[in-house]
């Protein structure tokens, strides 16, 4: 597998807080000093970023098709050594279906989730297959979540997105077996962060969730060590009881179709 320490140059979607700023910060801190763009939103937010000598590139990932090939499209030229991806960029709705269900927030969420790191990937694959091929490993790191594995009721499409690029993830790594684009996937446990405060669970969520600094140092351990799924608290007992051995699994599937 791929260890960040390898990276030469890693773009983070969701860049602007949470989990994936405080990837980007560290990975742009690693002895190796790779180059880091932090994409996000919030301008001002990549703008302190920068001053901490990030690269940074505002994108809306619920853009069209269009944008998002242009802004791929661009990001390849300007970085030729981009060889990782961390698709961090994730919102979170709550649904009561008993009640009224807005459903451009059901969409919006699908979008930003799931659909728009499916339509990265598929932007950038080509390029990443092809730096592959000259021997350079290269790494698509999707950050799905716990719930991908065991939803939360209240947070339902929330974790249907989730599943849904949790499976995508398996299904690519099979894919891409025999290439040096590797695809890992990061976990997270509940975190400190900035996606609750929109239903105003953050408070009562601040007694579970774990600290983001012991968080990011966990995840970093991982995407050094060039773990495939990287793991943390309790989402390990989780992970180790309902999916170990679907990769197997997975590969046996791909396998017998490309025998066909
Ligand atoms: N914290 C947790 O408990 C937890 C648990 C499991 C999984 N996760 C996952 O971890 C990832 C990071 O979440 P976080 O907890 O760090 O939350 P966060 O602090 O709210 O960060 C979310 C990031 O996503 C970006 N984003 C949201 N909508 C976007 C859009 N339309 N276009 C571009 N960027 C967009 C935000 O930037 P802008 O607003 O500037 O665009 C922000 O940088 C998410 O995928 C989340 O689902 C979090």
């Amino acid at each position: 597998m791929t260890s960040i320490k390898d990276s030469k140059c890693v773009l983070v979607t969701g860049a602007t807080s949470g989990i994936g700023r405080a990837l980007a910060q560290c990975i742009a801190r690693l002895p190796s000093k790779p180059c880091v763009i932090a994409v996000g939103r919030r301008q001002e937010r990549l703008d302190e970023l920068a001053k901490e000598g990030l690269e940074t590139v505002q994108l809306d990932v619920e853009a069209s098709y269009d944008a998002l090939k242009k802004f791929a499209d661009e990001i390849i030229l300007k970085y030729p050594n981009l060889d990782s991806i961390i698709f961090c960029a994730g919102v979170q709705h709550e649904f009561n279906f008993k009640g009224e269900v807005d459903l451009s927030n059901v969409v919006s969420e699908i979008n930003i989730n799931y659909t728009s790191v499916v339509a990265l990937i598929s932007l950038f694959l080509p390029h990443l297959l092809s730096l592959g091929a000259q021997g350079r490993k290269c790494s698509i790191i999707p950050v799905t979540s716990g719930l991908a594995i065991v939803p939360a009721p209240w947070v339902l499409n929330y974790s249907a997105s989730k599943a849904a690029l949790h499976s995508f993830s398996v299904s690519l790594r099979a894919q891409l077996k025999n290439t040096n684009v590797h695809v890992m996937e990061v976990i997270p446990p509940l975190v400190e962060s900035e996606l609750h405060d929109a239903y105003g669970t953050t408070e009562k969520l601040s007694r579970f969730w774990m600290p983001l600094e012991e968080y990011t140092t966990k995840t970093m351990e991982g995407l050094e060590n060039g773990d495939v799924y990287i793991t943390t608290g309790n989402i390990q007992g989780v992970f180790e009881k309902f999916e170990k051995g679907k990769d197997e699994l997975a590969e046996q599937f791909q396998k017998r179709r490309e025998e066909w």
